[in-house]
């Protein structure tokens, strides 16, 4: 089994779109299948929240855990003390994946935000996490100008803290790419030392689930040309 951590350069970037992708190719290729999100904010009981969207993208066969959930759309820590409510900590976390991999072959964990993002009052982030499993992390990374440093930060982060960064993967790859997008297919690989493992095409997120299992194919494995 496999355990892959997902984050992001920030919020909105496309991590739910990636994991839906990611589980959409593994579900394909025969695997079981777990999306585990530790903490859904910005969304209240019965609200619909990131795993609604895996289910949709990615169809039935993919088992979804929710850990937590907090209705203001803020860090985990933060909407947790102003909920009044117990925040979620890394260890509980890792725990949940673990048991989830005991039963699957893949299990993806969607951070909320990005990588230093708070889960508790004590500081802990999705980082925590990560090094508590010695799982990889996918950064997902939005497509145009300003990405190459946040992608950066994000590579030196997981970097610093011996963590393996499994690969980066735009989330949202324009149908008419202008020129910064497309030097971000040399540059994105060449300034952080990480491959460019696929941009998923704009629209997929607004597909039923056999179009976008089909645009996952095409997203991850699509051969990356750019510059000029
Ligand atoms: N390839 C794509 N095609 C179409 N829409 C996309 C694509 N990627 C992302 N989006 C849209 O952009 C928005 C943000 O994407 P998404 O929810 O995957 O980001 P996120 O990084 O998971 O955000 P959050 O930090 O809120 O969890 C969503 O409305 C999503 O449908
Ligand atoms: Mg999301």
């Amino acid at each position: 089994m496999t355990i892959l951590v997902i984050t992001g350069t920030g919020t909105g970037v496309g991590k739910t779109v990636v994991a839906a992708a990611v589980a959409a190719l593994a579900v394909d290729a025969g695997q079981r299948v777990a999306v585990l999100k530790p903490a859904q904010t910005g969304a209240g009981q019965g609200d619909p929240g990131d795993l609604d969207e895996v289910r949709r993208l990615a169809g039935g066969g993919v088992t979804l855990l929710e850990l937590a959930r907090f209705p203001e759309p803020l860090a985990p820590d933060t909407a947790a003390r102003r909920a009044g409510k117990a925040p979620i900590t890394p260890s509980e976390v890792a725990a949940a994946a673990r048991e989830l991999a005991a039963e699957h072959d893949l299990v993806l964990m969607e951070g909320a935000g990005g990588l230093l993002v708070r889960l508790d009052g004590r500081g802990g982030t999705l980082a925590d996490v990560a090094a508590l499993l010695g799982a990889p992390v996918l950064v997902v990374a939005a497509a145009g100008l300003g990405t190459l440093n946040h992608t950066a930060l994000t590579v030196e982060a997981l970097r610093s803290r011996d963590l393996c960064c499994a690969g980066i993967v735009i989330g949202c790859w324009p149908a008419e790419p202008d020129l910064a997008d497309r030097c971000n297919l040399i540059d994105l690989p060449e300034v952080t030392g990480v491959p460019l493992l696929g941009a998923m095409p704009e629209g997929a997120g607004a597909l039923a689930a056999a179009g976008f299992h089909a645009a996952a194919r095409r997203g991850l494995a699509v051969e990356l040309r750019g510059g000029g």
